[in-house]
Order: structure tokens, then sequence, then C-alpha cells
């Protein structure tokens, strides 16, 4: 699971969502996102959270740390029938939020992103990848570059729609990074969706948003 520190705020393919971040009514010192804990396991019990089905139009790939971005992945998945893939690692990062920050620093200056744990299925049947991260030292998370690094070649011809939740500060560059990858990658015929962004603090309250964010999109 993913913390027992907090209520379970949500549901994503059956497994419950703890997001530590929603704790912040009870606890200023998250506020930001700063010092938010995880439970040292970016992955759910029982393995990778995945729903594949054969008729699904769309699939939600994300990453979480502490929640936060599951839960609005959970939603997303929800209000648009959407399969569902986590993006696991060899090596979760450590429950404290310190530590985590200078695993990520020292892999982002470094540029040696994280080993994946994870396979990634045909995606033939996809029209559109939702694709949920969060802003990490104003720029993508480590994660989801890693995703990108290793799987962006396979976004060919996607309507690519992306998703990040934050602490307050925006999303810095991680948008530019994220279009600068997959092309790289050798992916062509994208388009993207513009990004929803939502502060880890209120992912709970997010549901208008969201449907406000789907409507936009291109028919
Ligand atoms: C290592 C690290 C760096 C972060 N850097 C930023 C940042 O630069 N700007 C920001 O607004 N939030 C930052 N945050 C806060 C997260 O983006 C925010 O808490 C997010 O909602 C966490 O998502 P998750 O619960 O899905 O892991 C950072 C969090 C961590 C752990």
């Amino acid at each position: 699971m993913r913390s027992s520190l907090g209520p379970i705020v949500g549901k994503i393919n059956n497994k419950n969502i703890y997001a530590n971040q929603l704790l912040r009514k009870n606890n200023a010192i998250w506020e930001g996102g700063r010092y938010t804990p995880s439970d040292g396991s970016d992955t759910q019990s029982g393995g990778t959270v995945k729903k594949l089905t054969q008729d699904a139009k769309s699939i939600v790939i994300y990453w979480s740390r502490s929640g936060s971005t599951e839960l609005l992945a959970s939603k997303i998945a929800s209000i648009t029938n959407s399969d569902i893939l986590q993006i696991t690692l060899k090596e979760p990062y450590p429950a404290d939020y310190l530590k985590t920050r200078s695993r990520a620093n020292f892999e982002r200056e470094n540029n040696i992103p994280p080993e994946l744990n994870m396979e990634l299925p045909k995606l033939d049947q996809y029209h559109t990848v939702f694709l949920g991260y969060q802003t990490w030292a104003m720029t993508l998370s480590q994660p989801m570059k890693a995703f990108l690094l290793k799987y962006g070649s396979k976004l060919s011809g996607k309507v690519i729609a992306p998703f990040e939740t934050q602490g307050g500060f925006g999303r810095g560059d991680s948008i530019d990074i994220m279009e600068r990858i997959v092309k790289q990658k050798g992916s062509s015929n994208n388009l993207f969706e513009p990004l929803l962004m939502v502060n880890g603090n209120m992912v709970d309250q997010a549901d208008e948003k969201i449907e406000q964010w789907i409507n936009t999109f291109e028919k």
C-alpha cells in the first residue's frame, strides 16, 4: 500500500490510494509538497497497478511517490474509462522526503534516471495516452523521464494527454522536456493536449477541473 499515514482517499484498479499530501489540513509542514513522506514503496502492494482491457481507447500511465498523482490518475481513468498502467522502479525512493530529494537531485545532475521494473504493453488499440507525473526541482520527475527515455519511441501516432501534480511552484520546464524526449526518441505524429496541472494538496477537489480539461480535447 502507498502509506499507513493517512486515510484512504480513493481506489485505483480496486487498490486503496493513500495521498499523504492531502493531510496538509492537519500538518502545515507538508504545504508546498515539501517533506511529504511516503511509505518508501512507490508501488502498490501486490505489484504494479495494471488494468488492461481489449477495447479501451485510452490508457493512463503514471508514476506516484506519495499518492497525489495516483489519485489524479484514478479519477482520469474512471472518467475516461481508460486502461491503467503504473510505472514501477527497480529501487523505490525512500519514505523520507529529504533522502528522496538527495537521490533525485543526484540522478538529475548526473543524468542517471532510475531503472524501471515494468514492461510496456502494446499500445496499438489506444488513441490517447494519458501520462501522469509530478514536478521535481521545477522539471519532469526522474521516473517519468526514465519512462520516456525507454519507451518514448512507442508513442508514435498517439494523442498524448499529460497531467501533473506539484507542490505550488508550478510545472517548470517539465512539459517542454517531455515533448523533447518523445521527439528525440523517434516518436512522430503526436498531438499533445494541454497539460492538466493540479496542486498535490488539492487533487481531492479536482473533478471539475478534469472534466473541463477533457472537454477541451480535439474530438
Ligand atoms: C524530490 C521532490 C522534489 C520536488 N520538487 C518540487 C518543485 O520543484 N516544485 C513543486 O511545486 N513541487 C515539488 N515537489 C512536490 C511534488 O511535486 C508534489 O508533492 C506532488 O504532488 C507529489 O506527487 P506524488 O504524491 O504523486 O508523488 C517535489 C517533491 C519531491 C519529492
